[in-house]
């Protein structure tokens, strides 16, 4: 590719026209210009017109001005200014709905994301299948700087582990991607939280033919990273999203049954406690259900249906409460009744028993997505 490169202009990619490259930044000021400077002297190795968009949210840190006084200058740079709201993901989604090039890249400001290999980036997509591309961390030939303590590419590692059910590629963590307008425009319902945008789009576009490029991930020299705890979390709450968009009602069934089971520890160990207190046996049993199934409620509300955390809580107490005692009433009676009804299953109690807690559980599942917390 080097000796393409050194014969002069670099005829790329006829399949695009403009390319957009979308920077997110959060006090950066001390990396914009060694940035933008860079990606002008690489795109000038390549016949391609070309605008960077910076996407800061409110740095107040004179990031504003240097930009405009690069594009002054004449470099094709121009500055998204987001007031009263953060975030990694939404800034490049924002970035990207403004672009007006056939082809979109997301990159880090602080030049972890060396300019140099969106060549490569660019080159990828003269393959026309191609529909996603990455510079990568984790394929031969790549790079993590030595001073990554092992704290850090552990938890890069495990993140990426996480990911595994929804993408195959080695560093679906990586922030410096490319992708054609059209794949871009294909995204069904984008719900970006977090750092992890380049997955939310594999995913969303359901992208096919990935290409990584490997890249040496420089260690920033300016400024501070913005990648906090908080944001760990948020990556956890991004997987859940993830699932409940490619399996929809499966995995809040998942999650349901997930909560149902921690339910039925709290519910023990209440009734344990209360036994223990000398509370009576009938009371007891009542008040251990009771506070297990607010339990579930309060969980389910906040996890499994979080689309529905707005809605009406004591309305939602109520329903919940209501299906429950269906759902024990459906259980309760196929445990008692198949027995004494079909011959076969007389000698069956415990698995028919089992068989009324599935179905119980199933109807309490569907009256809860579809009916509680709908
Ligand atoms: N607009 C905006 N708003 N930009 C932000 C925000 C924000 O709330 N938070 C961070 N950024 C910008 C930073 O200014 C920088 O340009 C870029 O996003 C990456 O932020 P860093 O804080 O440098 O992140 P990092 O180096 O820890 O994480 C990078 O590597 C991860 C993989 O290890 C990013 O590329 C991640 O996307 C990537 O997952
Ligand atoms: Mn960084």
């Amino acid at each position: 590719m080097t000796s393409n490169i050194s014969q002069g202009k670099y005829n790329v990619v006829q399949r695009f026209k403009f390319l957009s490259i979308i920077v997110p930044t959060f006090k950066e000021t001390d990396n914009l210009r060694p940035l933008i400077t860079r990606i002008a002297a690489v795109m000038d190795k390549v016949s391609m017109p070309y605008e960077v968009i910076v996407v800061d949210d409110d740095s107040q840190d004179g990031s504003s001005e240097i930009i405009n006084e690069l594009a002054e200058k004449g470099y094709p740079v121009r500055i998204i200014t987001r007031i009263g709201t953060r975030g990694l993901s939404t800034a490049v989604i924002h970035g990207f709905y403004e672009a007006k090039g056939d082809v979109l890249v997301c990159m880090d400001a602080d030049l972890s994301h060396p300019p140099e290999a969106l060549l490569c980036l660019i080159k990828v997509f003269e393959d026309s299948k191609v529909e996603f591309a990455i510079g990568s961390r984790y394929v031969p030939g790549a790079g993590t700087p030595e001073s990554w303590g092992m704290f850090r590419w552990l938890n890069s590692k495990l993140a990426t582990l996480l990911a595994r059910p929804f993408t195959h590629v080695k560093d679906p963590m990586a922030g410096f991607f490319m992708l054609p307008r059209n794949v871009f425009e294909r995204a069904r319902s984008l719900n970006p939280i977090g750092y992890k945008i380049g997955l939310e789009l594999i995913v969303k576009c359901s992208c096919h033919n990935i290409v990584e490029v490997p890249i040496y991930f420089e260690t920033r020299k300016y400024g501070q990273s913005k990648l906090n705890i908080r944001e760990q979390f948020n990556y956890i709450r991004h997987l859940k999203r993830l699932a409940d968009f490619k399996l929809g009602d499966l995995s809040y069934f998942f999650q349901f049954c997930l909560v149902g089971s921690t339910g039925m520890i709290v519910d023990l160990f209440i009734y344990s406690l209360l036994l223990a207190m000398e509370v009576p046996l009938p009371l007891a049993r009542a008040l251990s259900i009771w506070v297990a199934m607010t339990w579930n409620f309060w969980l389910n509300r906040r996890l499994t249906f979080s689309y529905s955390r707005k809605g009406k809580i004591l309305q939602q107490y109520i329903r919940f409460f209501s299906t429950c005692v269906l759902g024990a009433i459906v259980s309760w009676s196929i445990a008692v009744f198949i027995p004494q009804k079909v011959n076969m299953f007389a000698d069956y109690i415990l698995p028919v028993a089992v068989a009324g807690i599935c179905v119980g559980t199933l109807v309490n599942f569907t009256l809860s997505r579809f009916w509680v917390f709908r």
